[in-house]
């Protein structure tokens, strides 16, 4: 289980509640995949893929803007896990890919990714606010 804690705040308040809520969907898959409604998975899989796409959305209109000087990297970054998790999906969806390796891998790429590139962001907005 994934667990928000405050070492993952990017200290913009909008970019925290969208990581938090993104931590609460890939949880709440985690623990569907182990039961049965198949049904029930497919759609929270759905909604997973269009909550990343969204909050990734959100996170580029931001970048752009403000200007954001790594805008362009931060979007391959973002670009990249969108290919990686539909494949993903995709192979899940035909029955060739256990549910968890789509939860490792995302749940890897999420705490890297704030860590590091939204971290980032977070201090380059800190600094445009305070100017
Ligand atoms: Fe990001």
């Amino acid at each position: 289980m994934l667990e928000w804690d405050q070492k993952l705040s990017v200290g913009v308040e909008n970019i925290d509640l969208q990581h938090r809520y993104f931590i609460d969907l890939i949880n709440r898959l985690s623990i569907e995949l182990a039961g049965q409604d198949k049904d029930y998975q497919a759609k929270l899989i759905d909604e997973l893929s269009g909550y990343t796409r969204q909050h990734f959305t959100a996170e580029e209109n931001l970048m752009y803007k403000l200007g954001y000087p790594n805008l362009k990297e931060h979007c391959e970054s973002h670009q990249n896990l969108l290919e990686k998790l539909h494949g993903q999906i995709g192979l899940y969806l035909l029955g060739m890919l256990e549910g968890d390796e789509i939860i490792g891998y995302l749940s890897t790429w999420l705490l890297q990714h704030i860590l590091k590139e939204d971290r980032q962001l977070g201090q380059f907005i800190a600094e445009v606010k305070i100017k």
